[in-house]
């Protein structure tokens, strides 16, 4: 099945500003951002360190608020969300994929996927079972993140991130830890996600090769949107060269 992108706007940013406060000084780390994701895209950001791309994650994922501006996510403006309304938000609308894979280390692969499902109910099991499936690793359930390799890791963070199966993916540095083979999988695992289940997917790199595989590339300077590329044939995770 192909889902692909549809024309609902999933994600909009209106004249957003992210400023933290820095003792005497500002640090602004974005500035009058305007930008509109729709549901289903898969959008790489590009920047240097320092141009704002974690910060613009952070708040689309209600870890973080704006300073001033408009962000609405799935028609709710999620600016003015207090801390409650915030992590119920997270909870259910958004996954996470860090760069170090944040597993817990006294849980198996199964238990670690599980544990993000909070609430045990009779098909909990079943849930993460099915999730580590889609990423490859149905035979890896019982073991440990220490007797997995950096890339099953991953793939594990992945599984744990679509499990309560969020309309949002947010993935930061996902294969900066990675090599170059591993980092192709863990992109085409994600790559898979979007194409079979459709959802929205954000990832932040420094690699631009990436961009090659998204839909859109967005390119950050200064806190600023410096650049946006439509791309025409996003090739297939295992294409990239870098
Ligand atoms: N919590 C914070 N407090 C102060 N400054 C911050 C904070 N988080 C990020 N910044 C600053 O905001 C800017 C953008 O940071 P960030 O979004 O992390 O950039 P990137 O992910 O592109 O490297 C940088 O100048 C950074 O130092
Ligand atoms: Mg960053």
């Amino acid at each position: 099945m192909t889902v692909g992108v549809n024309g609902r706007d999933i994600i909009v940013f209106d004249k957003v500003n992210k400023i933290y406060p820095l003792g005497e000084v500002e640090v602004k780390a974005l500035q009058d951002v305007d930008l509109t994701i729709k549901e289903g895209e898969f959008i790489v950001i590009l920047g240097p360190s320092g141009s704002g791309k974690t910060t613009m994650l952070n708040l689309i994922g209600g870890m973080d608020t704006v300073t001033s501006g408009r962000l609405v996510v799935n028609g709710m403006d999620i600016s003015g969300l207090d801390v409650k309304q915030l992590t119920d938000y997270r909870r259910t609308q958004i996954g996470f994929i860090f760069q170090f894979f944040n597993l817990i280390p006294t849980l198996t692969a199964l238990e670690n996927v599980e544990f993000a499902l909070e609430l045990v109910s009779p098909n909990t099991r079943g849930k993460a079972r099915e999730a580590l499936e889609m990423v490859g690793l149905g035979k890896r359930l019982d073991h440990f993140p220490s007797q997995l390799s950096g890339g099953e890791q991953q793939r594990v963070a992945i599984a744990r991130a679509i499990v309560k199966d969020p309309p949002i993916l947010l993935c930061d540095e996902p294969t900066g830890e990675l090599d170059y083979e591993t980092g192709k999988n863990v992109l085409k695992v994600m790559q898979e996600i979007n194409r079979e289940k459709g959802q929205t997917i954000i990832l932040v790199t420094h690699n631009s090769a990436i961009a090659e595989m998204s839909h859109r590339t967005i390119r950050l300077h200064s806190g600023r949107v410096a650049e946006v590329v439509e791309v025409e044939n996003p090739k297939d995770a295992m294409e990239l060269v870098w």
